[in-house]
């Protein structure tokens, strides 16, 4: 069978080994043909594809970011795009299957190609664990493995010269970023989307742990909504599909509690940093065994689904739920989180 590979939408650690996990299950179980799309959806609109044998992935897990490049465009609103040139392109090269890695948004168009009648099938991606429909998505483990070494960096400086350090981390809407590195790395307050916070519980957070002779550290994700306003901040434009692009409530927090508590505060804006280089043992072996089962779900001919995890098994759903709506905090998670803040 000859399969074709794509990823798409942010890129993310543990892609490549993806990709590796697929080549090799392919090759090894099946006898298959791989191929790769260049670019996401763009690729397969330009029938753009490189072949993948078994030479091209060697050693290809600990790699970080995608050999096959990656795209946020749309497979049927873009350029080019739609279910017929797709069918096309895939006649042309003779690819029997699809298998999209891609997060909420490229899975929503991976659905509807499947709903068209096409042969896709989906692995969820993202560092912000915000899929619905699975309990991780491979490279949220690294991203909080280097929010943690940051903070812990962050809680050095900090304690050098008794300041109040902010550190702003990725997660788009939700807080699970923010959330485990915080608690990975003894945060003493943090901020994340699905809970409103006031200045002045923050402010007393920051004032009781400096008074007990601590750096106060605070952990907030992109995505918190500070008092007084009613919107993300996002002052940074849109993105190519239309949504804010997050950033900047680091900053405000920053200059914020300094006014409000005369604590000298310093910000540290995480970045793509957190979504570089080679990912944690975790999700190689996730990213991996994600790929040989997409590939195990094309030979049952499971269009339509994608791979996920439910405790420790790998499991398949379909498109519908991951795109049900976001997975967020619960709010038991930060009743325990929270209980550890400030004194
Ligand atoms: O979804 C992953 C993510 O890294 C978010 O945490 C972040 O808001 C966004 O992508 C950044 O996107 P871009 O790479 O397009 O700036």
């Amino acid at each position: 069978m000859k399969i074709g590979l794509l990823t798409s939408g942010g890129d993310c650690p543990g892609l490549n080994a993806v990709i590796r996990g697929a080549v090799l299950q392919g090759i090894k179980t099946y006898g298959d043909e791989l191929v790769g799309f260049l670019h996401g959806w763009r690729g397969v609109l330009d029938g753009r594809a490189i072949e993948l044998p078994r030479a091209r992935v060697r050693g290809l897990a600990r790699e970080g970011g995608t050999i096959l490049g990656t795209s946020r465009t749309n497979p049927i609103e873009s350029p080019g795009g739609g279910i017929e040139s797709i069918e096309r392109v895939l006649d042309e090269l003779g690819v029997e299957a699809i298998v999209a890695i891609g997060g909420e948004g490229s899975l929503a168009g991976a659905k509807r190609l499947s709903d068209a009648g096409l042969p896709v099938v989906g692995v969820p991606k993202t560092i912000d664990n915000d899929l619905s429909g699975t309990d991780y998505t491979f490279g949220f483990d690294t991203a909080v493995s280097i929010a943690t070494d940051a903070l812990d960096r962050l809680r050095t400086t900090g304690e050098s010269h008794h300041r109040c350090m902010v550190a702003e981390v990725m997660g788009r809407h939700a807080g699970w970023i923010a959330l485990h590195s915080g608690m990975s790395a003894g945060a003493h307050a943090v901020l994340i989307p699905e809970q409103r916070v006031s200045m002045d519980q923050l402010c007393t957070w920051v004032r009781e742990v400096y008074e007990r002779g601590r750096a106060p550290l605070v952990v907030v994700a992109e995505g918190f909504i500070p008092e007084g306003h009613d919107e993300v901040l996002s002052g940074k434009g849109v993105e190519q599909d239309g949504r804010p692009r997050l950033g900047g409530v680091g900053e405000y927090l920053t200059a914020e509690i300094e006014r409000l508590t005369g604590i000298e505060t310093r910000a540290a804006i995480l970045g793509h940093v957190q979504r570089g280089g080679a990912p944690t043992g975790f999700d190689r072996v996730l990213a991996t065994r994600f790929g040989m089962a997409a590939v195990d779900l094309v030979h049952d001919g499971g269009w339509g689904q994608m791979v996920a995890t439910r405790g420790t098994e790998i499991v398949r759903v379909d498109f519908a739920e991951a795109v049900s709506g976001l997975k967020t905090v619960p709010q038991h998670r930060w009743d325990e989180a929270r209980s550890l803040f400030g004194r």
